[in-house]
């Protein structure tokens, strides 16, 4: 596996797997590795004959007050944990080599970063789109892989890359769960065990939700109860438990066929997000009965 910090170097590295036809697969990440992006890697592993991986906490999509400092750098450990699961290039920039000084340019997707993750966290989505817009730029991959885990990040993504005409194909995978159904998050380890147990209601606003989407219930009733279950979590402070549309992530009212749930609280002074994808047969569920 090579490890690179320079962008010439993983240009030279890509071009020598270019000319030989091999595809890339590529996974961004901000370190602190946990299964849930080894799960992407080996799927990149899986379709793609070679696996390139960045990590890098990026500046950009964190707010002045929010937890860049804090947040987990385990070098050694997240390069072990990336040879293990099969990659071959791991991209590991400084700040200075992603973002030379009077680095002026972004790259803004509108609406879908209007509402949710957007509103709680002004900027985010500009910074998220401004790395990968570069990381795409850097690491030339035929697929990239996400993780459903940041639904709307993934939406955002999505949308770039059509807008912008990208030469990349986005694979969306599944959220990876520990045991009790919190979502893994390399925030995790911020969490106490009082913390990680109120966490918990996320996910169990989410099963709650599900089973009621799918009897037919209105999705403003659901989320209504889900906000009701993570307000009444004494650990847990609500920020947002919503039904959306799938495509638009606006708010539903009345129940159509897909609909994605977002929810998001803060656990002390630790945020979690979630969300889950759900289907009902809308034809079943309003079909007259038969006589
Ligand atoms: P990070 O939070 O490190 O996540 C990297 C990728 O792993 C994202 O696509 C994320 O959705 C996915 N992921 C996180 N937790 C997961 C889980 N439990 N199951 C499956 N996949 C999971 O997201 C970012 O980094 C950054 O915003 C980035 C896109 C790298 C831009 O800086």
């Amino acid at each position: 596996m090579e490890v690179v910090e320079q962008i010439a170097d993983v240009h030279r590295l890509l071009a020598d797997v270019r000319k030989t036809g091999r595809s890339i697969g590529f996974v961004p990440t901000m370190g602190a590795l946990h299964q849930g992006h080894i799960s992407l890697m080996q799927s990149a592993r899986a379709e793609q004959d070679y696996v390139a991986v960045s990590i890098f906490v990026n500046p950009t999509q964190f707010a002045p007050h929010e937890d860049l400092d804090r947040y987990p750098r385990p070098r050694e450990r997240d390069l072990e944990l990336c040879a293990a699961a099969g990659v071959n290039l791991v991209f590991y920039p400084s700040v200075t080599e992603m973002y030379r000084p009077g680095a002026s340019t972004f790259v803004t997707v509108n609406e879908l970063t209007d509402a949710w993750e957007g509103a709680i966290r002004p900027g985010h989505f500009r910074g998220v789109t401004t790395v990968v817009a570069k990381l795409f730029h850097i690491v030339p991959a035929d697929v990239a892989y996400f993780g459903q885990k940041d639904y709307q990040q993934q939406e955002v993504i999505c949308r770039m890359v059509r807008d912008m005409d990208f030469q990349i194909e986005m694979r969306n995978c599944p959220t990876l769960r520990d045991p009790d159904g919190l979502a893994m998050s390399s925030r995790n380890a911020y969490l106490s065990a009082d913390e990680r147990q109120a966490g918990l209601c996320l996910s169990r606003a989410l099963r709650a939700g599900e089973q009621q989407f799918r009897q037919g219930v209105a999705p403003a009733e659901i989320s209504r109860q889900m906000q009701e279950l993570i307000a009444s979590e004494p650990g847990a402070q609500l920020e947002y438990a919503i039904v959306a549309d799938p495509d638009s992530l606006v708010a539903l009212e009345t129940s159509q066929a897909h609909a994605v749930a977002l929810v998001a609280c803060r656990v002390g002074k630790t945020r979690l997000i979630d969300n889950a994808l759900w289907t009902c047969d809308t034809e079943a569920t309003h079909r007259p009965a038969a006589n």
